[in-house]
């Protein structure tokens, strides 16, 4: 098969095409034929050499849809020429609250879904949800799960809560501003591009401020009818993690699942007390959060926000396109 293999890291140059082993079937596991692959923030990490246990030369991509080609002994043979998602949280283990210790996330160290082929345990595929385009069904797994997980699994969002989402363009972001509006929620956001922040209103955001402005936290509170959000959902980390807090309505709950900017440099722990806040860790999902995440998409009223497609072997454009923060919502590889 040919697929994006990354032997070093740095910058995005380094994602080349190359011809890899077709992977086959274990027992109990499939291999999906990929119509299209998305990237996640994940992918630029570990190609930067930023992320925990690399083990190179690997294959990145959590993001994956297709159609299956092969199963393995004990899988459903009538699965094979099905068309699929695929749910990238690994061997999540028995326990809702937290992942067990065989958890791996797909695309690194197990060969991930930039590539023609991608083998996985078959319980970890799911019908792609009709109506859906390649590329918008591949758009879905890891931030759609990772967005459903902190909003609905963790934070509790309710209908006619204001929900906050800091740095509205990134891909998990795009996720849980429609879920939180399908809940029925009140969303506020905030983007470093003032035309994101009208794609953002155009998606059902209430409101929203530039965070290149000094005034943003000021205009959030404002626009949350000066008692803050009940709830704000945080992957920017830095500066902002401790602007929301600030921010919380008292007795608030911040969702928190990554450090874009870095981690938070000093949480102000007296606000956290006085405010009777809580602080919620999240990271990815359990099969249950998949399984209810994708049913959301099961009517027709949900699309995927795609901000771009490339092909396959211009990776390395698409990476630089993250590494700029160029996108709203997610960036999709075709695979041809
Ligand atoms: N733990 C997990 O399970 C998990 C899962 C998914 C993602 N993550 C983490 O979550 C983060 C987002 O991931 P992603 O794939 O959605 O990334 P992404 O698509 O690259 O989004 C990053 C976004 O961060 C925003 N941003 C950058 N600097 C900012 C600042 N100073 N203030 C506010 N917003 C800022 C930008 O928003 P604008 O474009 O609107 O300016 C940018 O689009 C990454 O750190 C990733 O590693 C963790």
């Amino acid at each position: 098969m040919k697929a994006i293999v990354l032997r070093d890291l740095g910058g995005p140059e380094l994602l080349r095409l190359e011809d890899a082993p077709d992977p086959t079937p274990g027992p109990g596991e499939a291999v999906v034929r990929l119509k299209a692959a998305a990237l996640n923030h994940r992918d630029v990490w570990i190609r930067m050499g930023q992320y925990a246990g690399i083990k190179l030369p690997t294959i990145l991509g959590s993001d994956g849809a297709g159609v299956v080609e092969a199963v393995g002994e004990g899988v459903d043979a009538a699965l094979v020429g099905r068309e699929v998602v695929i749910n990238p949280s690994l061997d999540w283990g028995d326990d809702e609250r937290f992942f067990g210790p065989n958890f791996r996330i797909l695309g690194m160290p197990d060969g991930g879904t930039y590539a023609q082929l991608v083998k996985v345990a078959a319980t970890n595929i799911h019908p792609k949800p009709a109506g859906l385009g390649w590329g918008e069904a591949a758009a879905i797994p890891l931030a759609g799960l990772t967005a459903y997980r902190a909003l609905v699994s963790r934070a509790q969002a309710k209908p006619g809560e204001t929900v906050f989402i800091p740095g509205i363009g990134g891909g998990a972001a795009t996720f849980a501003l429609l879920f939180a509006k399908k809940l029925g929620a009140r969303v506020l956001v905030t983007s470093g591009s003032d035309e994101k922040l009208e794609r953002a209103q155009a998606l059902g955001a209430d409101g929203g401020a530039n965070y290149k402005d000094a005034g943003w936290v000021e205009k959030i509170r404002e626009l949350s009818g000066g008692q803050g959000p009940d709830i704000v959902i945080d992957a920017v980390g830095g500066e902002t993690y401790n602007a929301c807090i600030d921010l919380l309505s008292a007795g608030g709950r911040i969702a928190t699942f990554g450090a874009t900017t870095g981690p938070a440099p000093k949480v102000e722990t007296r606000r956290v007390y006085w405010k009777q806040l809580n602080l919620l860790g999240t990271t990815m999902g359990s099969p249950a959060d998949f399984t209810a995440m994708l049913a959301l998409f099961a009517d027709g009223s949900l699309r995927p926000v795609v901000d771009r497609a490339y092909p396959l072997a211009d990776a390395s454009a698409a990476h630089r396109h993250m590494d700029e923060s160029g996108q709203f919502g997610k960036i999709v590889l075709e695979i041809p």
